[in-house]
């Protein structure tokens, strides 16, 4: 069963409104449920995603999609008449969205905004209302979810955005820097999981191997395994930012170390397969936590592997991959814990 997002769902309620319109739905990791993508359809509006399986699934069923990172110009010469934004997690986000909705509706032009009280949304509709000049109107606002329309007035001041289409520089550790942005996965840090496979695989020599980073975020495993001697590296995302940001961060390996950033839903356009696969899996965070997900990675590792291969996937301690591995064609070598007690690190051959 698909996941569902009620959000989503009462957003959708409102596609009517803009019948005969120019009209963009902007989506992020949400999910969207069947009776939703048939309202899309059948409103034939245009799709804009940060995430790459949302946009291969909105032109699967024929919309006009583009894959960005929440920029949301439309063809030249055109304006939007209605921007449908079910709110994202990321503060940065919302406002970015906002605030490119006033820059490209076109005058009246109308914003809808779905998202949950306990979301911040009564505080981005305030902000929103500012800009645009015009009170939202509610049109769905019970103990959860809230719908609301604000009009395209004159516009005061943008928000802030926290300048979210720049990646900059973040310091995460005493002399380690990498590109990152507000919404990516731990944007500021390194991961204590990700930190714990990258020190057992400096026991590793990596020299000669090709190596997959599967979920590659800002690309701190990819830039780790340059560091410690790769001979190529290709790492994949879902999400837009991210894919931008590892790309960068792996600009100084080059060309040294050749690198592929491909943008990929689990994968699954990248024929290739490597001598390593490394992966810290989306398992615990977001909306698409799940068996269905945690069997969709772990056979995209398993289809990822040359013979002989190995494959180092790190999670926190409470997801047990055991079983589901064996089923996915996936052998146990190893399993360790941090010395913290919060991560495991599998290490995993092919089934012979
Ligand atoms: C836990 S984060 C790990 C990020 C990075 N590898 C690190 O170690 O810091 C998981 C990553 O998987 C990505 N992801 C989520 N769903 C995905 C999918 N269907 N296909 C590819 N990547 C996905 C997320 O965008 C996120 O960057």
């Amino acid at each position: 069963m698909s996941a569902t997002d009620a959000c989503c769902q009462q957003l959708a309620t409102a596609l009517h409104h803009s019948r005969g319109q120019s009209a963009l739905w902007i989506a992020d990791e949400s999910p969207i449920d069947e009776a939703t993508w048939q309202q899309l359809v059948q409103a034939g509006v245009s799709f804009a995603s940060n995430r790459y399986n949302q946009v291969a699934e909105a032109e699967r069923r024929g919309l006009k999609a583009s894959f960005c990172d929440f920029d949301l110009k439309p063809a030249p010469g055109r304006s939007w008449d209605a921007i449908y934004f079910r709110i994202a997690k990321e503060k940065a986000v919302c406002h970015k969205v906002v605030n490119e909705a006033a820059q490209w509706l076109a005058p009246g032009g109308t914003l809808w905004l779905a998202g949950l009280k306990q979301e911040g949304m009564k505080s981005l509709l305030n902000k929103a209302a500012n800009y645009f000049g015009m009170a939202p109107r509610m049109h769905r606002a019970d103990h959860k979810v809230l719908l609301a329309q604000l009009m395209l007035g004159r516009a005061g001041e943008p928000l802030d955005d926290q300048n979210y289409g720049q990646l900059r520089q973040v310091e995460t550790g005493p002399g380690q820097y990498f590109w990152s942005k507000p919404g990516l996965f731990g944007w500021q840090r390194v991961d204590r999981g990700s930190e714990f496979m990258v020190q057992e695989l400096s026991h590793l020599s990596l020299s000669g191997r090709s190596v997959l980073d599967l979920g590659c975020g800002y690309g701190y495993l990819s830039a780790s395994a340059a560091q410690l001697g790769a001979a190529r590296i290709c790492a994949t995302d879902n999400c837009a930012a991210a894919l931008a940001a590892c790309e960068r961060n792996l600009e100084p390996f080059a060309p040294a170390v050749p690198a592929q950033v491909v943008a990929s839903d689990c994968a699954e356009e990248i024929a290739q397969k490597f001598d390593l696969v490394i992966c810290n899996p989306p398992f615990h965070s977001g909306f698409s936590t799940g068996p269905q997900l945690h069997r969709r990675f772990l056979q995209s590792i398993r289809d990822h592997m040359a013979p002989g291969a190995e494959a180092w996937v790190v999670v926190n301690q409470f997801i047990r991959l055991e079983q589901l591995a064996g089923e996915c064609g996936l052998q146990q070598l190893t399993r360790q814990r941090d010395g913290d007690n919060r991560f495991d690190l599998y290490r995993f051959a092919l089934i012979q």
